[in-house]
């Protein structure tokens, strides 16, 4: 069975290094969620948050910053990457947990108490569709009640046509940023392997740990079906957005 590609220390550091040029809106992902997140950490003494799939940590490293009453929960099935968080927020020693583990699996039996928030960027969509179900309904369980879920990720629009023309124009931007050395060579074959899924293959059917893109609003509905509740999407842009939802 090959290696998951997110599962190598070259992936990882190479994605670390150059995220915010391999997702070109990287940084703005990450402030619209701490914009979304400011009201729920100042209504809270302590709080407490999940980052799924939270990688090498710098979304919560942001965070610890930002809040200073934050604690986080750091959930990833990649050692790899979580090696790099553990350096990253060293500095926050106390304030933090890593947790490896897969979305898929029982995550919140880690939490030290239910968090106010659950967040995450790009992850999600590697998931299935009844994985993601699944994982929305674990989200709704977890929370606290009036707690919150943010999911910074990617999705598809509805018509193939566009959603092609959109992995076409983030491929063209990847050729791009590795040509010039914005993104180090090292990460050519995990764009490669991306190129070959999703551009050469296009429609072809896709597995768990695949890009598996699902519409803003099919996932609306996941959220509701799991019992979200003011569940929207305030921001969608190119393939990435925000899709939030409320634990009455
Ligand atoms: C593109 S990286 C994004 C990392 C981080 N959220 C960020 O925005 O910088 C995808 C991350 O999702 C994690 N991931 C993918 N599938 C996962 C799963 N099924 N369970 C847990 N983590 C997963 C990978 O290990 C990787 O750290």
């Amino acid at each position: 069975m090959s290696t998951y590609r997110w599962n190598t220390n070259e992936a990882a550091r190479a994605y670390d290094a150059a995220a915010p040029v391999i997702h070109p809106l990287y940084d703005e992902v990450q402030w619209r969620i701490l914009e979304l997140l400011a009201p729920v950490a100042s209504g809270s003494e302590s709080f407490l948050l999940v980052d799924l799939g939270g990688g090498s940590g710098r979304l919560v490293e942001k965070v610890l910053q930002r809040f200073a009453n934050a604690r986080v929960v750091l959930v990833d099935q990649s050692p790899a990457f979580l090696a790099i968080a553990a350096e990253r927020l060293a500095r926050f020693g106390g304030r933090f947990e890593l947790v490896e583990k897969r979305l898929q699996d029982d995550w919140a039996v880690e939490l030290p108490a239910a968090p106010q928030a659950i967040v995450s960027t790009s992850a999600i969509h590697h998931l299935v569709a009844d994985e993601k179900r699944q994982l929305y309904a674990k989200c709704c369980a977890a929370l606290a009640p009036g707690g919150w879920l943010i999911n910074g990720d990617e999705f598809r629009p509805a018509e193939d046509a566009e959603f092609l023309a959109r992995l076409k124009r983030w491929d063209a931007h990847m050729k791009s940023a590795i040509a010039d050395g914005r993104i180090s060579a090292s990460f050519q074959a995990t764009f490669d392997h991306w190129h070959e899924r999703n551009i050469r293959d296009f429609g072809a059917p896709h597995k768990s740990g695949d890009d598996c893109q699902e519409t803003a609003e099919v996932q609306e509905q996941y959220l509701r079906d799991a019992g979200f509740i003011d569940v929207e999407t305030p921001w969608q842009q190119e393939m990435w957005g925000t899709l939030i939802g409320h634990k009455a």
